[in-house]
């Protein structure tokens, strides 16, 4: 009986690693100017663009429409690795498939690599506003309010995202916020990415709530994801013990789940901080 199990289960656990699943991506790549939709991926540190975004960078990779661009606001210096970790980044855009013309890795002193500080939404903004302005960006991806490990770089970078969008009324800019999942589901792994893809294929048209938000999700391959292990790897600085178990467990190396980021939240920023 057992055995039969077995025989039943193997190639749906093979279908379901080899799956690639997207609900709602062409959000993406609607583009503010006639030709290619530029996408601006915005991180704080050095290694976040494979440990969080690798799902969505990996299958934007394969678009043929479509820029990816990456902004770092910091070269990740609290350790003192600053250059190492740059030269680190510049390998693994190059993995993920994100050209160097279309990276830029900022080392401001109001913008440092620092867990105890909150980076001012308004410095981030004039420097994104630049880049969106320079380069066309329709859509800016980052962090959401809780910055997936709620460290503040991360978490300032979702403000900063909303002021900008203040910035740019007019235009037809749009951004996304990497949702944060609860503890017990962050290290569900590959686990998760079967429930995603599963979730993804049954009911695309659930993932839109009630409010009409649009949900966006991705869920990588087997292929997909040991390109974001190999984009991983490339950060040898950092690859510590514990890095390991991360790769093993995240659920961010094989799911992304999107929600797009309202100019409103500038206004219940204004709330939190009166509060
Ligand atoms: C981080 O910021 C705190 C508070 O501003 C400061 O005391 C500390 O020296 C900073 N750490 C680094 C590595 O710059
Ligand atoms: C941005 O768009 C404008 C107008 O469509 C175009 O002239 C300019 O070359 C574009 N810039 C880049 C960097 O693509």
């Amino acid at each position: 009986m057992s055995r039969y199990l077995t025989l039943l289960l193997l190639p749906i656990l093979a279908i379901l690693l080899a799956a690639h699943v997207e609900v709602n991506t062409y959000h993406f790549l609607s583009s503010s100017h006639a030709g290619r939709a530029q996408v601006l991926l915005l991180t704080a540190h050095p290694d976040d663009e494979c440990m969080f975004f690798g799902p969505t960078l990996t299958a934007l990779k394969k678009k043929s429409d479509i820029d990816v661009h990456s902004l770092c606001l910091s070269i990740g210096d609290q350790d003192g690795l600053g250059d190492v970790r740059r030269r680190e980044l510049g390998r693994s855009l190059d993995v993920l498939g994100v050209d160097s013309r279309r990276s830029q890795v900022l080392d401001q002193e109001d913008l440092k690599d620092n867990i105890t500080v909150t980076w001012d939404s308004q410095t981030i903004a004039d420097v994104v506003s630049s880049y969106v302005s320079e380069q066309n960006i329709s859509t800016i991806l980052t962090f959401d309010e809780h910055g997936i490990s709620s460290h503040p770089n991360h978490v300032s970078l979702f403000h900063g995202t909303a002021l900008t969008l203040s910035l740019h009324p007019n235009k037809n800019l749009r951004a996304y916020a990497l949702v944060t999942t609860p503890v017990m589901q962050k290290y569900t792994g590959v686990l998760g990415g079967f429930v995603s893809k599963i979730r993804g294929t049954l009911s695309p048209v659930s993932e839109l709530s009630e409010d009409e938000e649009v949900r966006v999700v991705v869920a990588s391959s087997m292929a997909e994801y040991s390109t974001a292990l190999r984009a991983m790897l490339q950060h040898w600085s950092q690859l510590v013990w514990f890095r390991w178990l991360y790769v093993a467990f995240s659920r961010y190396m094989w799911v992304n789940d999107w929600v797009e980021i309202k100019h409103a939240c500038v206004g219940c920023m204004a709330g939190q901080a009166k509060a």
